[in-house]
């Protein structure tokens, strides 16, 4: 493979990151990935989860096309599967700029978007347009900044969606809208999941078919919120959890001066803390529930750990900033040669490794 990003990383830094990454969209639009040449996906990677099938389990994390833009471009990145959005019901423009900030010492970046986005007409037409693919897509929804039921907000956006994308996560973790994270409480969650697992059974009732929702949580939770998370998994029909969003934490560790920037912290100073939960949250729900890692990986070592600590699948965004598309070549070769290493047979035979 050819990897065109080392020479133009220079230039993409140079300028202002929310303008690079408006840019990289539009490339991604036109087929552009800054990669020639993939090669086909070792079968050792292939998994199934939630019933749908993945040639690999490395996907592109939400936000990064946050209005289906761009998912055939993403698709050609070589990823297992991609999550567009988050989409809320109504257009929204998000917080002042500038609100996206690198920490290149840090191999990092800090984020205050609030859910910019064009809305969910927008958003269904993009999923409407797209050709049939082996690669998964899925549909992350989110709510309004200004509703004033944010829980019908969340079943707006599946109802609205339902049919055109293969899976669907409720994101309740982003620390950009304010109170947003308050869904994570135990009454919250089960009144969410209650409503948003009506709209499912209610589409099923009118004779389409059954897609699997997830439910998006922050790395910042203490034990009894992972305990309540759990339970409400395990008891109820969803079907995952994506461990994890951005940190408001800032590690003693962080050396760039933007680390004062509010928002969320996402790239390498979140792999082990994000790690630490998914961890956790596979020992609460007895690995009963799939699992999706997400939170600083930035080689096949990082999907690996994932894997082990119970991630069924792995998701990337921030380092791409750094490492360019080439990362998901990277990741796929480098796991797929530790999993042999190891003796696994497949990614599924890895999963939850260390608890065993
Ligand atoms: C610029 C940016 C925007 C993001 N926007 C969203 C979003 O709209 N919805 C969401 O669920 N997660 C969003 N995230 C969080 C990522 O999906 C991911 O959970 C987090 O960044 C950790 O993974 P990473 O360290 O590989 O980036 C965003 C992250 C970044 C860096």
């Amino acid at each position: 493979m050819i990897n065109l990003f080392p020479l133009a990383r220079p230039f993409i830094h140079a300028i202002d990151p929310e303008t690079a990454h408006n840019l990289t969209i539009k490339a991604l639009k036109a087929g552009i990935t800054g990669c020639l040449g993939r090669s086909e996906d070792d079968p050792i990677l292939g998994t199934t989860v939630f019933g749908l099938d993945f040639k690999n389990p490395v996907g592109l994390a939400a936000g990064f096309d946050k209005n289906a833009d761009a998912v055939s471009g993403c698709r050609k990145m070589g990823f297992g599967f991609t999550e567009a959005g988050t989409v809320t019901p109504k257009p929204q423009p998000g917080n002042d700029r500038p609100r996206l900030f690198r920490l290149s010492e840090d191999r990092a970046v800090i984020n205050r978007f609030g859910f910019n986005n064009a809305g969910l007409e927008y958003f269904e037409k993009q999923l409407k347009a797209l050709p049939k693919s082996s690669q998964p897509v899925g549909a992350n929804v989110g709510a309004n900044k200004d509703a004033d039921d944010r829980t019908a907000d969340y079943v707006t956006g599946i109802q609205k969606l339902y049919g055109l994308s293969d899976y669907f996560t409720v994101n309740i973790s982003s620390p950009n809208t304010p109170g947003l994270r308050a869904l994570q409480s135990k009454a919250a969650l089960e009144d969410l999941v209650g409503r948003v697992l009506e709209a499912r059974a209610e589409k099923i009732r009118e004779g389409q078919a059954y897609i699997p929702i997830l439910v998006k949580i922050a790395p910042d939770l203490q034990e009894e919120d992972i305990t309540d998370i759990a339970s409400i998994a395990r008891d109820t029909e969803i079907d995952g959890l994506i461990v994890s969003n951005t940190t408001i934490e800032r590690p003693e560790s962080l050396k760039s001066l933007q680390k004062v920037e509010a928002g969320g912290l996402s790239g390498a100073p979140l792999m082990v803390p994000s790690t630490k939960v998914l961890s956790d949250v596979y020992r609460a729900t007895g690995g009963d529930v799939p699992l999706i890692g997400v939170g600083g990986i930035a080689s096949g070592a990082d999907a690996f750990a994932k894997i082990k600590a119970g991630a069924s699948l792995v998701q990337v965004y921030s380092m791409l900033v750094y490492e360019g598309p080439a990362l998901v070549e990277k990741i796929k070769r480098e796991l797929t040669v530790l999993l042999k290493n190891e003796g696994f047979k497949s990614v599924s035979d890895a999963v939850g490794a260390n608890h065993r």
